[in-house]
């Protein structure tokens, strides 16, 4: 007897006509036809079944603030720490927690199974880092949350930083952040890398850092970042994020610097929603896209996996924790378009993550975590055009979130009654050329 049996699912990787039988918490067989009885049963009605959307880039203390003091007028980053710095004091522990409690309900039901937050640890009271930690433990069953210790005001350059994360690492959150590019010289962003990097291998942690969110190219606090996880043995275990700079910087020394991140084994961060409404920002025409470069990254060997970032908070009014959003902006901006680059954009927001956050027991085979989502399209091509409705998320075995499939009821003469947007797509003849 199992927990449940989810009937006739097509899985991201082409299989098809498979079932998934979860017991006690993990998948204990995928195939076709399982002929045993379960408590509860699901059927995919072959359409794709994945695991859980992972969103390695997030700001979960400032999330659905949006307004509050004021809008962000100018639009740029700059404002948007400017307008954050003014929320800080105003917000209390109770209030953080409400509303990452409110976005945490809305990632689930999205088919989000884990999230890596950054939190603000420039606030004397670490008050986004008391909210979190309780936000983290209240979500557990169903969303793993991963803290990321971030000095939003530069760990040099705000007085109290330093003792303020050390304080957050002390308290139980388990990723160490930063800001260079945010320091006030290029010297003190590289002794900040420096720091931060030791303080990780010190204490056995994992990096990730805010890293030349910036359009100016001279800004290459990443390559500090590559050689410090050289140099202290922590490869694999670090993340750049953002890498914005990347985009504008020169060819020549690009060809250099992207060997030294992959020999660093560095995960690299896009976070392509918020970047294109934030970068080039200080051009006129032509005005500079200011994602990094994914294709370059992902061909030279290195782990990108895209991030959301944020949702109606100081930096961006829209979002409604959706990676396949955050897969769609992805694609286009780093004109992805090949069916093999399509599909590469799902990995970017499931596997990929997953393996920048180090998860456990992450995937659809048997021993792993019985976590996955069902979702109303044929394929991961068609989960990122259509940005598919989730017909089901299943946690631990169970499921924790349901609703009806999309049907548009149509009133016109002559023409079917009902129309469902995923059955509009043509098959292409060639499924692999670009
Ligand atoms: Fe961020």
């Amino acid at each position: 007897m199992f927990d449940l049996i989810l009937r006739n699912a097509t899985l991201p990787d082409g299989r098809s006509g498979l079932d998934i039988a979860c017991r006690d918490g993990t998948i204990a067989a995928v195939e076709p036809r399982i002929g045993a009885e379960a408590r509860e049963v699901l059927d995919a009605g072959g359409q794709l079944v994945s695991p859980p959307f992972v969103d390695p880039h997030f700001h979960m203390d400032a999330t659905l603030s949006l307004g509050r003091p004021r809008m962000n007028v100018s639009g740029t980053l700059l404002e948007g720490i400017a307008l954050w710095g003014e929320l800080k004091p105003e917000q209390t522990v109770d209030e953080i927690i409400a509303r990452a409690l409110r976005y945490c309900d809305l990632a689930v039901s999205m088919g989000i199974g884990a999230i890596r937050s950054h939190v603000d640890v420039c606030d004397d009271e670490l008050k986004g880092v008391q909210a979190l930690l309780e936000v983290r433990r209240q979500v557990a069953p169903w969303l793993e949350l991963q803290l990321v210790a971030f000095p939003q005001d530069g760990v040099l350059r705000d007085a109290s930083a330093l003792d303020n994360l050390t304080r957050a690492l002390d308290m139980g959150v388990e990723v160490v952040g930063g800001i260079p590019h945010f320091e006030r010289t290029m010297e003190e962003g590289a002794q900040s890398v420096r720091l931060l990097c030791e303080i990780a291998a010190e204490r056995g942690l994992r990096v990730d850092m805010h890293c030349d969110e910036t359009d100016d190219p001279l800004s290459r606090h990443v390559e500090t970042l590559a050689f410090e996880t050289q140099r202290l043995g922590l490869q694999g275990r670090v993340a750049g994020s953002h890498l914005t700079s990347m985009h504008s910087m020169d060819n020549y020394y690009v060809s250099k610097l992207i060997p030294l991140m992959a020999e660093a084994e560095l995960h690299a961060i896009p976070n392509p929603l918020i970047n294109i409404m934030l970068q080039g920002r200080h051009d006129t025409y032509p005005k500079r896209r200011g994602q990094t470069r994914v294709r370059e990254l992902r061909d030279a060997g290195i782990n990108v996996a895209f991030g959301s970032d944020c949702v109606m908070d100081p930096w961006y009014s829209l979002g409604r924790a959706c990676m396949l959003d955050v897969a769609h902006m992805g694609l286009h901006v780093g004109q992805l378009s090949s069916r093999e680059d399509m599909r590469w954009c799902f990995d970017a927001v499931t596997v990929n993550p997953a393996r920048a956050m180090g998860l456990e027991g992450y995937g659809l085979e048997v021993g792993c975590r019985a976590d996955f989502v069902l979702l109303q399209a044929e394929d991961p091509i068609e989960a990122i055009r259509l940005r598919a409705h989730r017909l089901a998320v299943v946690r631990g075995g169970r499921i924790i979130s349901r609703s009806a499939p999309v049907t548009h009821e149509l009133r016109l003469p002559g023409r079917p009654e009902a129309l469902n947007p995923a059955a509009y797509a043509p098959k292409p003849a060639t499924p692999d050329a670009g």
